[in-house]
């Protein structure tokens, strides 16, 4: 009986300490203060495992090079922004995130196909990674993988290149594309 009791007044404790923690605001959320080591290191586990464990019945299809320049038609479109692309930096709202858009040319390799395919379909929360799968067939999105996959080889001219290539209108049979950048494709 008496563990019972000291079990329900540390129980009750523990409660109101948080409550108290959380109520006087003292973590502090501002993107420009970092999360604390512990709850980085918390948050990075949760995330690599959830990841892991989601992705793993997934079936990559084959891709073809010309998948890859629509993926990276799309990488211009929406990931740039946030994740920067081969000769670019990210802009005003990639620098200001909080945790920081990885360059996805050094660290997408920690994560397989089927890994980067669930990040982009689902998005990462609390972070400011979208989810796209709900605006993007599961092809566009791997169109998208087979990009970031060759991203660290792709030198700011072949980027260029490739996004100067016209085929991914042509050969979009779903209507689905977005207004591109103009500055990009001159130069
Ligand atoms: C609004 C900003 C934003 C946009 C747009 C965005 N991302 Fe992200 N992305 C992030 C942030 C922030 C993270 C870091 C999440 C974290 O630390 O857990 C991230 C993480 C990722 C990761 C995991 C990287 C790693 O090393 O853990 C991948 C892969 C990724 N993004 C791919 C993409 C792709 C591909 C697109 C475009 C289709 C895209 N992102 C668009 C903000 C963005």
């Amino acid at each position: 009986m008496n563990f019972l009791k000291t079990t329900i007044v540390l129980v009750v404790i523990v409660v109101a300490v948080f409550t108290v923690f959380v109520y006087l605001g003292i973590y502090n959320v501002a993107a420009t203060k970092p999360h604390t080591e512990l709850a980085s290191k918390v948050f990075e586990v949760v995330k690599t495992r959830s990841i892991q464990v989601r992705a793993k019945n997934i079936t990559p299809p084959s891709s073809s090079d010309n998948d890859i320049i629509k993926g990276a038609h799309h990488y211009e479109e929406m990931c740039a922004t946030c994740h920067g692309a081969p000769g670019i930096d990210p802009s005003e709202i990639g620098k200001g995130l909080n945790p920081k858009p990885p360059d996805l040319g050094k660290s997408a390799g920690r994560w397989n196909s089927k890994e980067l395919f669930w990040i982009l379909k689902h998005g990462i929360k609390m972070t400011g990674m979208p989810a796209f799968g709900p605006t993007h067939t599961d092809k566009e999105l791997w169109s998208i993988v087979a990009f970031i996959e060759r991203l660290p080889e792709i030198s700011e001219e072949e980027y260029k290149n490739m996004l100067g290539k016209s085929n991914y209108k042509e050969h979009d049979n779903n209507n689905h594309h977005h207004n591109h950048r103009d500055n990009i494709h001159t130069h």
